[in-house]
C-alpha cells in the first residue's frame, strides 16, 4: 500500500473485559478519576482531537483538557452529512481555545454549512460518497499543519480507521467489568476482516496495572 502523508494517530479508549466501550444503552462511563488524567494529559500533547458522529450524539463530550496546563487543541468531528446539532458542547464550549473542525462529503447541505461557519466552525469536504473519505482527510489535515491526532472512537469511526491502516499507536485502559449485549458498541464495529492473516497487527510496548485496570499501550506492525 502507498505510504501517505498523514498526522501521527494515536487511538485511545476505555473498554471493559469483553471489549465494549460503551453499554447497549450507549453508557460509557468507564474510566475513573485517574483515567481521566492519564487521557487529559496525552490530550495536552496533541494537535488534536477526533470523533465521529455517533460520540457527539451519545455523549455530548466537550474534547477539552483538564488538570494540566495546555495550549488548546483542534476538536475534529467526522459527520458526513453534517447532521450533529449545532449546539453541541464541541461547538459552543471554549470555541477559542479548542477551534473545531468538521469533516463531511460532498453531501452536505450548503445552508447548514453556512450556519456552522457562522459559529466559526472549519468545514472540510473529503469526499463525495456516503462516507467521509478518511485517507484524503488525512493529507488535508497534514497540510493545515496537523501532525498528531488522538482518535477517541466510537467504534465505526475506529473500524475505519483500522481499515484503511491509519492508526499508529493504541492506548488502551481496560476496566475489571464485564458488560456484554450484541448491541454493545465494541471497541472496533464495522464489517471485520475476513480472515485472521488480514488482521492489523500491533506490538505491545508497555503494560502498566493499577487498582485492577490494565492501561495497554501498542505500536503498529502493519506498516
Ligand atoms: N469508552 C470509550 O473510550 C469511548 C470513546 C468514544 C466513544 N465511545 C462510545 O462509542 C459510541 C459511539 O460509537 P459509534 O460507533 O456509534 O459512533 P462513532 O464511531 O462515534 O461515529 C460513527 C459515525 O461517524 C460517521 N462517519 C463519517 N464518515 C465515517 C467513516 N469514514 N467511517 C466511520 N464513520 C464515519 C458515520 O455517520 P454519518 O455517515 O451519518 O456521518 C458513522 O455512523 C457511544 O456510545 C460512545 O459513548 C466510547
Amino acid at each position: 500500500m502507498k505510504e501517505i502523508k498523514k498526522p501521527y494517530v494515536i487511538l485511545s479508549a476505555a473498554m471493559t473485559i469483553d471489549g465494549k466501550i460503551a453499554s447497549k444503552l450507549g453508557d460509557s462511563e468507564l474510566s475513573d478519576e485517574f483515567d481521566w488524567r492519564e487521557v487529559h494529559k496525552l490530550r495536552t500533547k496533541m494537535d488534536a482531537i477526533m470523533v465521529g458522529k455517533g460520540t457527539i450524539l451519545k455523549d455530548n463530550p466537550k474534547l477539552h483538557i483538564k488538570y494540566f496546563k495546555h495550549k488548546g487543541c483542534y476538536r475534529i468531528v467526522v459527520d458526513s452529512n453534517l447532521t450533529i446539532p449545532i449546539d453541541s458542547n464541541v461547538i459552543d464550549y471554549q470555541p477559542q481555545i479548542y477551534p473545531t473542525i468538521i469533516c463531511t462529503t460532498e453531501n452536505a447541505p450548503l445552508d447548514k454549512i453556512k450556519k456552522f461557519e457562522a459559529k466559526n466552525v472549519k468545514i472540510i469536504k473529503s469526499g463525495a460518497e456516503d462516507r467521509v473519505d478518511l485517507k484524503n482527510l488525512m493529507v488535508i489535515l497534514s497540510k493545515m499543519g496537523i501532525k498528531s491526532i488522538l482518535l477517541e472512537g466510537g467504534g465505526n469511526l475506529n473500524w475505519s480507521f483500522v481499515n484503511f491502516n491509519l492508526i499508529d499507536e493504541i492506548r488502551l485502559s481496560i476496566a475489571p467489568w464485564i458488560i456484554g449485549g450484541k448491541d454493545a458498541i465494541s471497541l472496533v464495529e464495522g464489517t471485520g476482516f475476513d480472515k485472521m492473516h488480514q488482521a492489523r497487527k500491533f506490538k505491545l510496548v508497555k503494560v502498566f496495572n493499577r487498582d485492577n485496570y490494565v492501561i495497554l499501550k501498542y505500536i503498529t506492525r502493519s506498516k
